[in-house]
C-alpha cells in the first residue's frame, strides 16, 4: 500500500491530523493499535482552547461541540474556605469550552468516516523504517500477516507510550521529564455539577476540582496518594473527602451519586526534543505530556496538528519545505508555554508531600496575590483560553 502520509495513532492528534489533511487533498492512512470503542472508552479531560475549536471547525467536526459544548467565561479558584472567581471574558475577552474529549474523538472518527478515509484498527507491531530517507515505510501486523505502507511522511500520534518517540535514535533525542508525588482520583457522575463553572480547590488535605460533562453529568477529582488502590475508595470515601476540601456552598450544592466511572491518574511533565526526525515528526502526548491542572493536553496536541498540518500542506501545495523544518521548533516553543503554567496550576493548588511550613505560606501568598491582583489574574485567564498559535 501507499499513501502520502502515514499516521500512527487514532487518538485526538492522529484523528485530527488525518482530517485536515484529507480535507487538503493530503491522502493518509491511520494505524491503531487499538479497536475503535477501546479508544472511545477512555475518559480524560474536557476544557477547549478557542484555538483547537477552530480546528476542530476547519476538520468539519466542530458542529456537536457547539450544541453540546458549554461556554464558560471563567474558572473559580477556592481556598481558605472561600471561593474567588477569575473572569476571563472580563479579563481578556475570550472563554473556553467544556466539551469532554471522548465526544470530540467521537465526532473526528464519524468525520473521518463520513469521507471515506482509512484508519486500520488493531495493527499489530507496527514498526518504522528508513525515516531518515525521503522514501520511509510502515510495517505492521493484522490477522497474521504483515503488511507495509510506503509513504513520504510518517506523524507519530500514537501517544505517551506509543512506538514513534522510540523510532528516534537515542542519541538524538533529549527527554526532560517532572513526575509529581501524587495522583488524580475521578469520577464520573450522573448528578448537575456543583457550580455553573469549574471549581480548583487548594486545601490542607490536598487538591480538589469539581468540572462537569454537561448540565447533568459531573466529573469530581480529589488529590490523592500515588499508591492509592482504586478499589479502597469508596464512592462514600471520595465524596467525604471531596467535601472536606470544598467551601460551604460547594457541599450544599454537592449531589452524590453512584460513579459511572472511577481511575486514578499519575500526573507528569514530559517533553521529548526535537518533535522531527527525517521524515517522522511527533504530535501530541507522543511528545509531550502535561499534569491535568489546567487541561492543556488535547489543546496542545490540537496545535502541534495545526503546525504539522500547515507544514505538510505548504509542502504539498507550495512546495516549500520551510513549515518542515521549522516544526519541532514552532511546536516546541508553545509546548514549553503550556508546560510551564500546567506545572505552575498543580504547583500552587497540590499539596507536597515535602513541603515546609514556609512553601505552604509562600503557596497561599501566590494564591492571595493572584486573586487579588489584575495583572496575575490577566496572566492565569491568557494562559488558560490558550496562548495564540
Ligand atoms: N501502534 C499503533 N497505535 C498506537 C501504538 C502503536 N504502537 N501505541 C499507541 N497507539 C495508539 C493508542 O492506542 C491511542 O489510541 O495511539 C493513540 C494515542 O492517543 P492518545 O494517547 O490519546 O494521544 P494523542 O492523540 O496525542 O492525545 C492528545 O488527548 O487523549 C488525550 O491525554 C491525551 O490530552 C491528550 C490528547
Ligand atoms: C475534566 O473535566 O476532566 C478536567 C477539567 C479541567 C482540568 C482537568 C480535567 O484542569
Amino acid at each position: 500500500m501507499r499513501t502520502q502520509v502515514a499516521i500512527i495513532g487514532a487518538g485526538p492528534s492522529g484523528l485530527l491530523l488525518g482530517q485536515l489533511l484529507a480535507k487538503h487533498g493530503i491522502d493518509n492512512v491511520i494505524l491503531e493499535r487499538q479497536t475503535g470503542e477501546y479508544v472511545l472508552g477512555r475518559i480524560r479531560a474536557g476544557v477547549i482552547e478557542k484555538g483547537a475549536a477552530d480546528l476542530l471547525d476547519e476538520a468539519g467536526c466542530g458542529t456537536r461541540m457547539h450544541r453540546e459544548g458549554l461556554i464558560h467565561d471563567g474558572i473559580e479558584i477556592s481556598f481558605g474556605g472561600a471561593r474567588h472567581r477569575i473572569n476571563f471574558k472580563q479579563l481578556i475577552g475570550k472563554s473556553v469550552i467544556v466539551y469532554g474529549q471522548t465526544e470530540i474523538t467521537r465526532d473526528l472518527m464519524d468525520g473521518r468516516s463520513a469521507i471515506g478515509s482509512q484508519t486500520i484498527y488493531e495493527a499489530e507491531d507496527v514498526s518504522l523504517h528508513d525515516i531518515g530517507t525521503d522514501k520511509p515505510k510502515v510495517r505492521y501486523s493484522k490477522g497474521g500477516q504483515v503488511h507495509e505502507i510506503e509513504c513520504d511522511f510518517i506523524a507519530g500520534c500514537d501517544g505517551f507510550h506509543g512506538v514513534s518517540r522510540k523510532s528516534i535514535p537515542t542519541d538524538v533525542l533529549k527527554n526532560f521529564e517532572r513526575v509529581y508525588p501524587f495522583g488524580w482520583l475521578g469520577i464520573l457522575v450522573d448528578k448537575p455539577p456543583v457550580s455553573d463553572e469549574l471549581i480548583y480547590a487548594n486545601h490542607d488535605r490536598g487538591f480538589a476540582l469539581c468540572s462537569m460533562r454537561s448540565p447533568t453529568r459531573s466529573r469530581l477529582y480529589i488529590q490523592c496518594r500515588l499508591d492509592d488502590k482504586v478499589e479502597d475508595w469508596s464512592d462514600e470515601a471520595f465524596y467525604e473527602e471531596l467535601k472536606r476540601r470544598l467551601d460551604d456552598e460547594a457541599i450544599k450544592r454537592l449531589q452524590p451519586g453512584p460513579s459511572i466511572e472511577k481511575s486514578i491518574a499519575p500526573l507528569r511533565s514530559f517533553v521529548a526534543e526535537p518533535m522531527r526526525h527525517g521524515r517522522l515528526f511527533l504530535a501530541g502526548d507522543a511528545a509531550h505530556i502535561v499534569p491535568p491542572t489546567g487541561a492543556k493536553g488535547l489543546n496542545l496536541a490540537a496545535s502541534d496538528v495545526y503546525y504539522l498540518w500547515q507544514a505538510l500542506v505548504d509542502f504539498y501545495k507550495k512546495k516549500s519545505s520551510a513549515g518542515i523544518d521549522a516544526y519541532s521548533a514552532r511546536a516546541l516553543s508553545r509546548v514549553w508555554k503550556a508546560e510551564r503554567f500546567s506545572w505552575w496550576m498543580t504547583s500552587q493548588l497540590h499539596r507536597f508531600p515535602e513541603s515546609s511550613g514556609f512553601d505552604q505560606k509562600i503557596q497561599r501568598s501566590e494564591l492571595e496575590y493572584l486573586v487579588s491582583s489584575q495583572a496575575a489574574m490577566t496572566a492565569l485567564a491568557e494562559n488558560y483560553v490558550g496562548l495564540p498559535y
